[in-house]
């Protein structure tokens, strides 16, 4: 699949913006705070509906507009499709595929797919579960509909939960409804264990080949579920938890405080790990979640490489440039040298300016 080209109005700092891209490599460089991020927000809005940065719809328009619109065209299989986003300030987001409204996020599932690379992500390693998490969440929700929709129910489950927990102090009477909330919360709970387990096995089994190759042979990459509780033990758990959850006021078992687990060669490197031994790892993940993809969706997703060339060393960035030769990418950075020094192809180059686009090579932007 390819994005072909995307127009904006309103978003962030552009006005109004026009572009087509190359099927291959698409490079927006410029200084800092000139847009270059926002472009390739917006093309993930386009296929997800959300923002890779967890934004809010209306931060996302320009300041002092109600509206903005991103309208991609994507080709899948040969036939191109027209996605039109509809941003809106007070108003839930309006959404169309074809020209023709759709009322849930969910039916834009499956047209367009984005992998997103930013500098936070080889810090996915070091840092906190809930990173972690959010990464499963975010590839996961592209690719498995039913797990989109489990998990939305979870999550408004838990926050019911949640707020039962606290008002039960001086609403005693209400107890039979926890019993009815926990039912649905094991349910749900129980699907996203399941789902999330068999991703992340067969995460593992490309990861170790992929981590092998980037490491030159020198490590062994085990990657683990490391569920809170598991599928068949939840309800009960759950159950055993209650006077806890009650003292506490939160719900303090579920697939909600999952994590996974990062193995070199037997060693946690969550904890143990050099700086450079977590990144190199959040590279081999995240390449991992390509070739994920790729065998999930039987066709290549989109590649969005946000800054994170100039993170890493010569050698990863080799790796990652030949990794993803035939793949479509949209990168950003700050500056050219890199690429020229790797003698990298690059087809088309975008300067990004102050909310501005010009291509220097290839086509027009404006079209
Ligand atoms: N809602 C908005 N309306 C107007 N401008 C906005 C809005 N949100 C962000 N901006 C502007 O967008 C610019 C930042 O864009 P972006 O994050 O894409 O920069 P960048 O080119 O990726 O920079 P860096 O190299 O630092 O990552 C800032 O100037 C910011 O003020
Ligand atoms: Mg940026």
């Amino acid at each position: 699949m390819i994005i072909k080209s995307m127009s904006l109005q309103n978003f962030r700092n552009y006005e109004s913006l026009n572009l087509q891209f190359d099927e291959n490599t698409n490079i927006f460089y410029g200084d800092n705070a000139q847009g270059k991020t926002n472009i390739l927000e917006a093309a993930y809005v386009s296929g997800t509906t959300k923002s890779h940065r967890g934004a809010k719809d209306r931060e996302m328009i320009s300041f002092d507009k109600e509206e903005a619109h991103i309208c991609t065209r994507i080709e899948k299989n040969g036939i191109i499709h027209k996605i039109d986003i509809h941003l809106r300030k007070n108003k839930t987001k309006g959404i169309a595929i074809d020209g023709i409204p759709i009322k849930k996020a969910g039916e834009l599932f499956g047209i367009i797919y984005f992998v997103f690379f930013s500098p936070e992500d080889l810090g996915i390693i070091k840092n906190g579960p809930s990173e972690r998490r959010r990464f499963i969440d975010m590839e996961l929700c592209q690719l498995d509909r039913v797990y989109l929709h489990q998990l939305s129910n979870y999550n408004k489950i838990l926050l019911q939960r949640n707020r039962l927990l606290k008002d039960l102090a001086y609403r005693p009477d209400d107890k039979g409804v926890l019993d009815v909330l926990d039912l649905q919360l094991v349910k749900y709970g129980r699907q996203i264990i399941r789902i999330r387990k068999h991703f992340v096995e067969e995460l593992d089994g490309l990861m170790v080949r992929i981590h092998d190759k980037l490491s030159g042979g020198r490590e062994k990459m085990a990657l683990g579920y490391e569920y809170n509780v598991s599928e068949a033990e939840f309800e009960k758990e759950l159950a055993r938890g209650r006077e806890r959850d009650l003292k506490l006021k939160t719900t303090s078992i579920g697939p909600h405080r999952d994590d996974i687990s990062f193995l070199v060669n037997g060693i946690d490197i969550r904890k143990y790990g050099s700086q450079g031994q977590q990144r190199t790892s959040a590279l081999s993940l995240k390449l991992s979640e390509i070739e994920l993809v790729k065998k999930r969706i039987h066709d290549t997703p989109v590649l969005l490489l946000d800054d994170v060339l100039s993170e890493l060393d010569g050698s990863r960035q080799n790796y990652l440039l030949n990794y993803i030769h035939n793949i479509q990418t949209l990168i950003t950075c700050t500056g050219l040298d890199e690429f020229i020094n790797n003698r990298f192809s690059v087809d088309r180059i975008y300067r990004v300016s102050g909310g501005m686009v010009t291509v220097e090579n290839g086509q027009e932007a404006d079209e």
